[in-house]
């Protein structure tokens, strides 16, 4: 049982919590992260704490849970060590033999570069330089460097096996629909695809085996860095609403808009989900706030979620109304999806 996790905007619609929520409420075997590298910051609250991840799949707070990071991530091994402690997972986090790694040289290109750096606005976690060294075939992988050896693992063998065994898989994605190398708004990108299939390939599942795509997507838009934002609020306007963000790895104020359905249907189309999860809820809507139950939202609340679902054609099922990982609408059940 595969379900896949992708964002529908441009990344920080909160993956991270649903997929920790998801983790835990169908008990899955295993979380495998695609996606990019550590310039993806997944934030999950879990017993009152906050940890922000760049490494970790999210699906940690889930104790039984085994945590893997698919061959077409790149990875930081300081990151990802100091990650492995924050989360006290070590004997169940593995990365991919063939995981690129970044070097520090790659983070001082992508700090000093000012294509990359100026005119992109990249992370500077070092991705874009990683990604043409793998291009070039001259990237280091894990399998070859020292600190990783007791974390290695085929992880595509592993999560086909937990598949086929018919036990909870959640791919998770990072990035989003709009930051992706192709379908993205380039040049203003990521330097891969983070779309459904590209998560695929990623971890190494091929399409058949995918049971679920959840697309996720944010009340609002927001996107850190260069690049169009359509319906772009002021500075000023983004904080009264309760939408000015601080981005998760790079402290950087995250750009805002109301929620859009140009790009919402658009990722749809590049997706292909089964469901939709709409997050933050609760910024629109104060009453909203640690709702649990669809009925005990505010009335425009309710309209505002029938709305994406008429629009879209696709059922919304789960709908953050906080940051805890609790803090969920599951609506699974009464929709016949679970
Ligand atoms: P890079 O991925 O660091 O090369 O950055 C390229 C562009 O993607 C920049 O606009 C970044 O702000 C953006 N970006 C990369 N990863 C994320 C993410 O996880 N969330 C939001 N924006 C991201
Ligand atoms: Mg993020």
């Amino acid at each position: 049982m595969l379900t896949v996790v992708v964002d529908g905007f441009f990344g920080d619609t909160g993956k991270g919590k649903i997929i920790s929520y998801l983790s835990i409420a169908d008990n899955v075997a295993a979380v495998v992260r695609g996606g990019v590298g550590p310039n993806a910051g997944h934030t999950v609250v879990w017993k009152g704490k906050e940890y922000k991840l760049r490494q970790i799949p999210s699906g940690f707070v889930n104790e039984k849970a085994m945590l893997y990071i698919g061959p077409g991530v790149l990875i930081n091994p300081l990151v990802f060590l100091s990650e492995v402690e924050l989360t006290n997972t070590k004997g169940r986090a593995f990365v991919d033999y063939n995981c690129g790694i970044i070097e520090e040289r790659h983070i001082s290109e992508d700090r000093k570069n000012p294509h990359l750096k100026g005119k992109i606005g990249t992370t500077g976690t070092g991705c874009g330089p990683a990604q043409r060294d793998r291009v070039m075939r001259i990237l280091k992988l894990a399998k070859e460097v020292e600190a990783l050896k007791d974390f290695l693992e085929d992880v595509p063998l592993r999560i086909n096996e937990f598949i086929d065994k018919g036990e909870g898989v959640i791919a998770e994605g990072t990035q989003g629909t709009f930051l992706s190398l192709y379908h993205g708004t380039y040049p203003y990108v990521t330097s891969k695809d983070v779309t459904a299939s590209a998560i695929l390939s990623d971890i190494g599942v091929g399409p058949k085996k995918v049971d679920e795509i959840i697309l996720v997507f944010k009340s609002y838009v927001t996107r850190v860095g260069g690049g169009p934002l359509e319906g772009e609020l002021t500075e000023e306007e983004a904080r009264k609403r309760g939408m000015l963000e601080i981005a998760t790895v790079t402290g950087r104020k995250r750009r805002a808009a109301p929620f859009n359905f140009k790009y919402a249907k658009r990722a749809v189309m590049l997706n292909s989900p089964t469901q939709i999860a709409v997050t933050k809820i609760d910024v629109l809507f104060n009453e909203a706030k640690g709702v649990r139950k669809f009925d005990d939202l505010p009335k425009q609340a309710k309209d505002f979620i029938f709305n994406i679902e008429d629009e879209l054609k696709v059922p919304v099922t789960l709908i953050g109304t906080g940051q805890d990982t609790f803090e969920v609408i599951d609506r699974r059940k009464e929709l016949g999806i679970l």
